[in-house]
């Protein structure tokens, strides 16, 4: 979306709900990827990048297409030995130095002396394998191939950071890259001791509407001040009939361009789709995704 002012928004839904919105379960995501609190630059520097050279095709037996990518490192934590290596499965966005950071697979890390490992998932960030994004040039961008890149990524990787012979590796991921941690772990369960598959969704729907029931029960048992968790969730559905009573006149479309300050607006354009894209962005508030 490219379209909105966000400040204008948050006004928008606050308004809404008369107070401040509350953690929903639907943040989640956010949060096990990025924890909020600042990291002293002194964790900074025990932090390497390095690029790991990878198959562009591990169906190919040749093997004659390789490309770089992206990995983080930090030892800091672990034994002499280095018998404990944590490796973080990136998702669908750009790796970032935070993820590896801290949050809770930091703090096991520390507990279990281990290394850390945080690898980017390819076509995203700098771990880019093709010269563009053709579609003939997105073949290569499969759950079987990342899966792979994780594999070869473990096996490779042990005689550069001299783990130990008989290293246990536990792999992390959130979210999709919480799916690739479980998949990893059915397809290839030699490599890796154990995983830790956080907020990983395994079956595919479509219409998956099981996601806002969770988002709703968890509002509605929360409390924010004086609010009940029923109020937030009266004011949340309220504000979104409004919406929706606003957009079926011009009066109201002109209403809702202006207070969001649209770009592509409601009145003109296409004004289905720019709805469904006003209503999709007001919703990850609640939401997070
Ligand atoms: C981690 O290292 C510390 C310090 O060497 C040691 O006391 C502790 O027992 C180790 N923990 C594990 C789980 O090996
Ligand atoms: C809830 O608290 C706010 C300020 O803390 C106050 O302005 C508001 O009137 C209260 N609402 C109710 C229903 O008590
Ligand atoms: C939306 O409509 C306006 C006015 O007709 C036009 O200038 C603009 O290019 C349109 N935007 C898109 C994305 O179609």
């Amino acid at each position: 979306m490219k379209v909105f002012l966000a400040v204008l928004v948050i006004l928008f839904v606050s308004e809404n709900v008369q107070g401040q919105m509350f953690d929903t379960p639907g943040r989640l995501r956010k949060k096990c990827k990025v924890p909020a609190r600042k990291v002293s630059d002194a964790l900074v520097s025990s932090v390497k990048i390095d690029f790991f050279t990878q198959y562009l095709d591990h169906s190919d037996a040749s093997h004659a297409k390789t490309f770089k990518q992206r990995y983080f490192v930090d030892e800091q934590y672990a034994s002499a030995e280095k018998d404990v290596a944590f490796l973080f499965i990136d998702g669908e966005s750009e790796s970032s130095e935070d993820f590896i950071k801290s949050g809770e697979w930091v703090e096991s890390a520390k507990k279990f002396n281990a290394s850390l490992f945080l690898l980017e998932h390819r076509y995203f960030g700098k771990s880019i394998p093709t010269e563009d994004l053709s579609t003939e040039n997105l073949k290569y961008l499969t759950v079987d191939q990342a899966l792979a890149d994780t594999a070869n990524f473990i096996e490779g990787i042990k005689t550069q950071y001299k783990l130990a012979p008989d290293v246990k590796w536990i792999v992390f991921g959130c979210s999709y890259s919480g799916s690739l941690v479980a998949w990893f772990r059915q397809k290839y369960p030699d490599l890796t001791k154990g995983g830790v598959a956080s907020s990983a969704p395994l079956v595919a729907k479509v219409n998956f509407a099981d996601y806002h029931k969770v988002v709703y029960d968890d509002i509605r048992s929360s409390k924010n001040g004086n609010q009940t968790g029923e109020e937030c969730i009266s004011a949340v559905q309220k504000a979104f009939e409004q919406l929706n009573s606003k957009a079926q006149n011009k009066d109201g479309q002109l209403g809702l361009d202006n207070m969001f300050k649209l770009c592509d607006t409601i009145t003109e354009n296409n004004s289905a789709e720019n709805l469904a894209s006003l209503t999709d962005y007001l919703l990850y508030f609640f939401s997070g995704k």
